[in-house]
């Protein structure tokens, strides 16, 4: 029996953007298909263009690319492709985001898009051995009365969902400005999940935790900057979708061997290790895993904790979890 690599061991991801699993490749298929015209002649031209000064020079790029979703089967085959390059880096589990009000803007009904969604994911595990939720994340950058718009209007859709995020430009649109949608998404059972502390000063994760509610935050890694906070964090065992490579490659800390998550595991923080947008920033959650162990010379135990955090940290249910450890339990031997 050929023994699993510690850096594919089986886990949750729960840090996940598909519209960041458009590899270059597909976004000129699809610019074929659905006959968009794009900004760059070919496939190396576009790939020449992701090097990022910050989180807003990617979200440029991010959104313009997903003009070249149109229907539900493109909305579908995105999220089986990933699925696929998931399985093949361990994932059993994933909690994956969706930004519907991108695709609104564009005209794109919020059927075609949640109904390819939802397609994929509801045979993930059939397909892929891989459990699945779908959580919609709101744009913190347009405003509140959009996002409560969308979700109303997802909720009368009735796709299943996970649960409601926040993300995209996140200095000037603190978690303060999306009281009341996480609050109708509360009452609605749902979960919360936020970006915060990734560009944004540690007092937007204060105010995830404290006037949304959030039970995960996204990133988070300037939360180091304030004791306190890493107190409440530590106390309360919230968990931290952390993503090493996205990190780099927006600037966000200098290299990877700066990278804080071993501060992060040293203060006793509830930490897991993601991809964010795999296809814009040299790789998926293997590579993730690979680099931090690289750069860091993590030991096996410490990958199998950071395997172990990431199925605790999700909202899969208890059955699903006894049978994610058990499989870790198995393959860490
Ligand atoms: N949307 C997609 N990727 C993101 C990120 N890293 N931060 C905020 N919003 C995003
Ligand atoms: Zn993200």
């Amino acid at each position: 029996m050929t023994s699993i690599p510690p850096t594919r061991l089986p886990c949750a991801e729960l840090h996940l953007h598909l519209e960041g699993t458009l590899e270059p490749e597909t976004i000129f298929a699809l610019a074929e298909r659905n006959r968009i015209d794009l900004e760059y002649p070919d496939v190396e031209t576009l790939s020449a263009q992701y090097e990022f000064s910050d989180l807003q020079s990617f979200l440029n790029l991010y959104y313009a690319n997903m003009a070249t979703l149109r229907t539900a089967v493109d909305f579908a085959e995105m999220t089986d492709a990933y699925l696929a390059r998931a399985a093949g880096a361990g994932v059993r589990h994933a909690e994956v985001f969706l930004d519907p009000q991108a695709h609104l803007v564009r005209g794109v009904a919020l059927e075609e898009v949640m109904d390819g969604v939802s397609t994929a994911l509801g045979s993930s595990m059939a397909t892929h051995g891989i459990s699945s939720g779908l959580i919609v994340t709101m744009l913190r950058d347009h405003t509140a009365q959009s996002a409560m718009d969308v979700l109303e209007a997802v909720l009368a859709l009735g796709t299943p969902i996970l649960g409601i995020g926040l993300d995209s430009a996140e200095v000037g649109h603190p978690p303060s400005k999306f009281v009341n949608v996480f609050a109708r998404a509360r009452a609605e059972g749902l979960h919360v999940v936020a970006h915060a502390g990734e560009e944004g000063p540690p007092a937007y994760v204060w105010e995830a935790l404290d006037l949304l509610q959030v039970e995960r935050i996204d990133h988070g890694i300037r939360c180091l900057e304030d004791d306190g906070l890493v107190e409440r964090l530590v106390a309360e065992r919230i968990p931290l979708t952390v993503c090493p490579l996205s990190n780099v490659r927006l600037r966000v800390v200098d290299e990877i061997g700066a990278h804080p998550l071993p501060a992060m595991l040293a203060r006793g923080l509830n930490v897991t290790v993601n991809s964010d947008d795999p296809a814009y920033f040299g790789g998926y959650l293997d590579d993730n895993l690979t680099a931090v162990r690289d750069a860091f010379d993590l030991d096996p135990a410490v990958l199998t904790t950071l395997a172990r955090n990431s199925v605790d940290a999700s909202f899969a249910d208890d059955a699903r979890k006894a049978a994610l450890h058990a499989e870790i339990a198995r393959a860490a031997g």
